[in-house]
């Protein structure tokens, strides 16, 4: 099991279930960010498809977080993923409720509960600010505000709709300030990295514009650019 504690600003590149990003070439990807965060000390995440989950996080330093876990304890629930599954599959954490895969309220409640009993770091997707507001009520470590209508279209959330971000910055800070705030959705460049910080957020969730690029070490150092300190 992984034990190191994320630092922030934070660049999480989820693999979602692309082909770019699957077995082989998932790893080739972690290995990639693992190599570029090392070099730049920026911190990079990867959230591989979860039958990867411990081939990968047993291969990289890079945080390894699960891309779905269910409100389950181990036992008797087929097809389910258990907290205590990504753990020992080396993940730090998970990704929970987000819009390709959604989980109830009182779902993610108890996912934030035993994650924090067994030491897991829990991120929850969102997707409005009004969500945002109530999923950081329930204490997870970070929520991830994505608009699911700019998901996968290179539209960056932090030019195309800062609202949504500066608002639900606002709302996590009324309603549980110890909530960090990522967002995400189209995010491909530097300059939308940038953008995002200055709206309040402490980095970004993003899948295509890394996956998808012929480059991904272009892409990743060019994502990463406005974060390192000159
Ligand atoms: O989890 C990240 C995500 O949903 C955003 O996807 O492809 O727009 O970066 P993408």
């Amino acid at each position: 099991m992984q034990s190191r504690k994320i630092s922030f600003p934070l660049v999480l590149i989820n693999f979602k279930t692309y082909r770019e990003s699957s077995g082989k070439k998932g790893l080739e990807l972690a290995k990639v960010a693992e190599r570029i965060a090392k070099e730049t000390g920026i911190e990079i995440g990867i959230a591989p498809q979860l039958t990867d989950l411990a081939f990968i996080a047993s291969q990289v330093e890079a945080p390894v977080f699960s891309q779905h876990v269910d409100d389950v304890e181990p036992g008797s629930y087929t097809g389910h993923v258990t907290l205590e599954a990504i753990r020992d599959a080396g993940a730090i954490g998970t990704l929970v409720n987000h819009s390709e895969r959604r989980v109830r309220a009182d779902q993610v409640d108890t996912i934030v509960k035993r994650a924090k009993q067994l030491g897991l770091t829990i991120v929850v997707c969102t997707n409005t600010p009004e969500v945002t507001a109530a999923m950081a009520a329930l204490s997870p470590d970070m929520v991830a505000i994505e608009p699911p209508e700019l998901i996968g279209t290179g539209i960056p959330v932090s030019k195309a709709k800062p609202e949504v971000v500066t608002n639900s910055v606002e709302l996590v800070k009324r309603v549980n300030p110890n909530v960090k705030v990522l967002c995400g959705a189209g995010i491909t460049t530097g300059d939308d990295v940038a953008a995002a910080m200055r709206l309040g957020t402490v980095g970004v969730l993003l899948a295509s514009g890394v996956v998808k690029a012929k480059d991904w070490e272009k892409a990743i150092r060019g994502l990463i650019e406005p974060l390192i300190k000159k």
